[in-house]
């Protein structure tokens, strides 16, 4: 049997311990959980008719040309105009979406546009948004009478629901008009925000109560070039002053080519703030070094041209914590958010390498700690949790004495088995060192990123026993993230991934179930599980783990059969007095170890729960062959 020491704490589980890592690759942001429907919508894509194609109705007429202002507007330089050269039809263009647009029968979609039209001209537009065979199931009109730039906005309700839309912008009459920031929103968005989120991909991230949101990614914060790296600044205020930028999951590196991936920032720093705000998670932005992505161009920055990014990072702490009369606490308040956001993380660079990255997070730690102190810092440590390069980066940063390394983010992209084997990974590390940030996390079926890698329930299962090891370490170990986080299914770069999506469903994998499984019960302190007198890592398959919550006054035990044997397993809580007659034993498990959930199947696998009884002090349950088991009782 299993011995629980309830009453000898070992460990504070931190707040921060089970997290999100968010990052806009496989779509995740725009033609993912930004619910923006048209793509390309202020034609800034290096095709800038990239999505869009012309129309021609009744005979319709006209033109179309891209016009680029850069001198004035270089945020946004391009804008289409469209003329019309016939009395008779319509004539004008229509967007694809990101895979189509996700519209649903009875939602409102809000059209805008910027729009001036020219001396002399009296065109109107119609809206339409169509399904795959071209028929109308939604739309309105809308005469831009103004003759310089203004918002123009529209809205109607979808007659039916269909995952291949297309939306259709027509001009009626005579002469020109100029177009820009041509937008599609649902209006069922989270909390209803116009021009806001997937109500239904931010509900999973919600339903997780996850400690913290780590964002922008990601190899996205380092960009291929210096030139495409993640610019914060450029990413608030107005949308239609957000300059757009190539993404760097962009084609390269994907089996689904995606040579139209591009940042609109319509998902910019304040939404990752607000986001964070709104499920309960401790913001936790990850900033650009000054070294653009090892694995492509790898340019640095001159160490003494560091300033620029430097700056960068104290006034984004500005930005989230600033009073709202200081330079960047007010774009923050203009925005909508008077209150700081209160941002307590800060991540310099990711997987980052060699000496270089040593060289410019000095000078970052430096200026950081100067003027704040309190923010914790996260050093990265190149990409692998062995090999050289880790290696170095690893005992450099924890041997520093000459700058201040709070976290340290640790990434593995491990077959099935490393997990399973590396439950006690973080049992000798050194208990006055840095913390561990364990910031992309999954288990590989086969080659990473490959088509036939699968969310399968031997990925979830070996992960759930890692995580025993995660929690028994809560010492060292502060943060945790599964990665990446979404992918759509049919613009995906990498696999696996957490949640998948289409453009009207979300679900989570059994993966997705596991992170959850653990997030939603956390405990506050660590107590042992004892097998004959040891930590539970793997001995007979058996992984295991317990927290008591002092805030709600229970016992939580995780125990985790990687077996393909049941066992009926006896565990003996020692240390609590009063303990109740009955507890919560909520399973998630599998007889097949390839089962995957999906579109047809989203629960396939998905946690099940029953009561047990407690007799004296024991507890006594069938512990299924592959399965993560929770127990949860009152103490008092
Ligand atoms: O999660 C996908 C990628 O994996 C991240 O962008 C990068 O940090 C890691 O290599």
């Amino acid at each position: 049997s299993f011995v629980v020491k309830a009453n000898q704490p070992t460990a504070t589980v931190a707040p921060t311990m089970w997290g999100l890592f968010f990052e806009d690759i496989n779509l995740g942001a725009d033609g993912g959980i930004y619910a923006e429907l048209v793509k390309n919508r202020s034609f800034e894509f290096y095709n800038p008719m990239m999505g869009w194609k012309e129309e021609k109705r009744g005979g319709g007429e006209g033109s179309l040309l891209v016009h680029n202002r850069n001198e004035i507007n270089p945020a946004n330089p391009r804008y289409l105009r469209l003329q019309v050269k016939s009395d008779q039809g319509e004539y004008g263009l229509i967007n694809e979406g990101f895979r189509g647009m996700g519209v649903k029968q009875g939602n409102q979609y809000d059209f805008s546009v910027m729009a001036r039209q020219h001396e002399g001209s009296n065109l109107a537009l119609t809206i339409e948004v169509v399904n795959a065979k071209g028929e109308k199931i939604g739309g309105a009109t809308l005469t831009p009478s103004g003759k310089e730039w203004e918002k123009y906005s529209v809205s109607f309700t979808a007659s039916a629901t269909e995952p291949k839309a297309q939306m259709v912008l027509l001009a009626k009459g005579k002469g020109a008009v100029d177009l820009d920031m041509i937008s599609l929103f649902p209006k069922d968005t989270w909390k209803n925000r116009p021009g806001g989120l997937r109500a239904d991909m931010v509900q999973l991230l919600a339903d997780m109560k996850p400690g913290f949101l780590r964002f922008p990614g990601g190899c996205i914060v380092e960009g291929r070039t210096l030139d495409e790296r993640f610019q914060w600044k450029k990413t608030v205020g107005k949308p239609e002053e957000r300059e757009l930028i190539v993404n760097r999951w962009n084609t390269e590196f994907s089996h689904r080519p995606t040579p139209d991936y591009y940042q609109s920032f319509g998902l910019g720093f304040f939404e990752y703030f607000q986001l964070s705000e709104d499920i309960g998670a401790e913001p936790v932005p990850i900033l650009n070094c000054g070294m653009a992505c090892q694995f492509n161009t790898g340019e640095v920055v001159p160490l003494d041209q560091l300033d620029p990014y430097i700056q960068d990072a104290l006034d984004l702490i500005e930005f989230a914590n600033g009073p709202a009369t200081s330079k960047w606490g007010k774009v923050r308040a203009d925005m909508g958010h008077p209150a700081p956001f209160n941002m307590k993380y800060l991540g310099v660079g990711n997987e980052q390498w060699g000496e270089q990255y040593v060289e410019r997070y000095k000078v970052f730690e430096k200026a950081l700690t100067a003027k704040y102190p309190n923010v914790q810092l996260i050093s990265t440590t190149g990409p692998f949790p062995d090999g050289e390069e880790f290696e170095y980066l690893d005992k450099t940063l924890r041997s520093m004495t000459d700058a201040r390394v709070d976290v340290i983010d640790e990434h593995y992209y491990r077959p099935a088995k490393w997990f399973r084997e590396n439950a006690t990974r973080y049992d000798n590390y050194d208990r006055k060192g840095p913390k561990i940030f364990a910031g992309e996390y999954a288990a590989q079926s086969v080659a990473i990123a490959s088509p036939d890698n699968k969310n399968s329930w031997e990925m979830a299962l070996s992960e759930a026993a890692f995580m025993t090891g995660l929690e028994r370490n809560a010492d060292v170990v502060t943060m945790t993230s599964y990665a990446p986080l979404f992918a759509h299914a049919e613009g995906w770069q990498w696999t696996p991934d957490m949640i998948w999506v289409d453009n009207l469903q979300a679900y989570g994998t059994p993966n997705y179930y596991v992170q959850k499984l653990f997030s939603t019960n956390a405990g506050t302190n660590v107590v042992p599980v004892l097998r004959d007198n040891k930590a539970v890592t793997g001995q007979d398959d058996y992984f295991a783990s317990a927290t008591v919550d002092k805030k709600t006054n229970e016992l939580i035990l995780k125990v985790v059969n990687t077996s393909d044997k049941a066992q009926n397993a006896n565990f003996v809580i020692e240390g609590i007095k009063k303990l109740q007659g009955k507890g919560t034993h909520t399973e998630l498990t599998s007889q097949k170890l390839d089962q995957v959930n999906s579109f047809a199947e989203p629960k396939a696998i998905s946690p099940t729960q029953k009561q047990v009884n407690v007799k004296g002090n024991t507890v006594s349950m069938l512990l299924k062959p592959h399965s993560v088991n929770v127990f949860r009782i009152k103490t008092s």
